[in-house]
């Protein structure tokens, strides 16, 4: 399947997705929304994929938010409410992906494209890069979930810090404040994902998208509700092949041979 405004490509158990609209620094119009959906879905149904890269075509974008020419023409609140909606649904599809989903921010991620990143497991930057929140310069909030996530990734007060400047912050700041995982030179960027990718993929396939899971899930939970779904994820995984051969292997100082069961 080929896309207008997305690239797919599965390499090894490596699925790349780049946003791809470059005359418009890869803002996310209701097309490239459509077919987001669509590549998330086919990834859902694929298991030989194993993990997930998200770039942006070209060097200096990422995604630069949603298509602000798009907004323009909105004209009732259920309209703005669908666009609204329409990503929150794709964003938490890939939240019950079994594969880590890795943003590799390549350069502006802002409004509804760093909103994009805070949706993927884990964000890696290159020094080029800069994230930010600035719907409120547009008349408008985070509309993607942005501003939730970020409370709940780096806390309040740092959230309402970038949702209500709507400021712009450099990889460098970003890595300092937890806003991303690690930056790297630009030309590493994308080979530092599919390292990271390549090191995830190495470990027992269950244990991580089960780790994946208890994180996501356990972030909605008080921390007495979260130890418990961990108890019942922990006693599940203790009986699988897996753990059986990952102790084995352990044991015998060799390394573990995974079937996923
Ligand atoms: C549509 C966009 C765009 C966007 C850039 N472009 N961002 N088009 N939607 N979000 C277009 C520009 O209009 C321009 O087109 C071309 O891309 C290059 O952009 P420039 O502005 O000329 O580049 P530069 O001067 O380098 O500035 C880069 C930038 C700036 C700082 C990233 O483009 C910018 O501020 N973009 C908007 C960022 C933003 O506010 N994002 C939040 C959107 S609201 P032409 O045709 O002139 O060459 C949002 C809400 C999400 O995301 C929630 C929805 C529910």
């Amino acid at each position: 399947m080929t896309y207008e405004n997305i690239l797919f490509e599965r390499t090894d158990g490596i699925a790349v997705i780049t946003m791809n609209r470059p005359r418009a620094l890869n803002a996310l119009n209701a097309a490239t929304i459509g077919e987001l959906n669509a590549v998330v879905d086919a990834i859902a149904a694929d298991s030989s994929i194993r993990a997930v890269i998200i770039t942006g075509a070209g060097e200096k974008a990422f995604v630069a938010g949603a298509d602000i020419s798009e907004i323009n023409t909105v004209t009732s609140a259920l309209q703005g409410t669908q666009l609204s909606e329409s990503l929150h649904a794709v964003f938490f599809k890939m939240a019950e992906l079994p594969q880590v989903v890795i943003a590799a921010i390549n350069g502006f991620a802002l409004g509804g494209g760093f909103e994009l990143a805070l949706a993927c497991d884990i964000r890696l930057a290159s020094e080029n890069a800069q994230v930010g929140l600035p719907e409120v310069t547009l008349g408008l909030v985070p509309g993607w979930g942005g501003a939730l996530r970020l409370q709940r990734l780096v806390g309040t007060g740092m959230a309402k810090y970038l949702v209500l400047s709507g400021e712009r912050i450099k990889a460098a700041e970003a890595l300092r404040l937890g806003l991303v995982e690690k930056v790297y030179p630009a030309e590493e960027l994308l080979g530092a994902a599919h390292a990271l990718a390549r090191t995830i993929t190495k470990n027992a396939p269950l244990a991580t998208a089960l780790a994946k899971r208890l994180i996501n899930r356990g972030a909605e939970m008080s921390l007495r509700d979260a130890v418990a779904y961990e108890t019942g994820i922990f006693g599940q995984l203790c009986t699988t092949a897996d753990c059986k051969e990952g102790t084995t292997a352990f044991l015998e100082k060799r390394p573990a041979v995974w079937q996923g069961e």
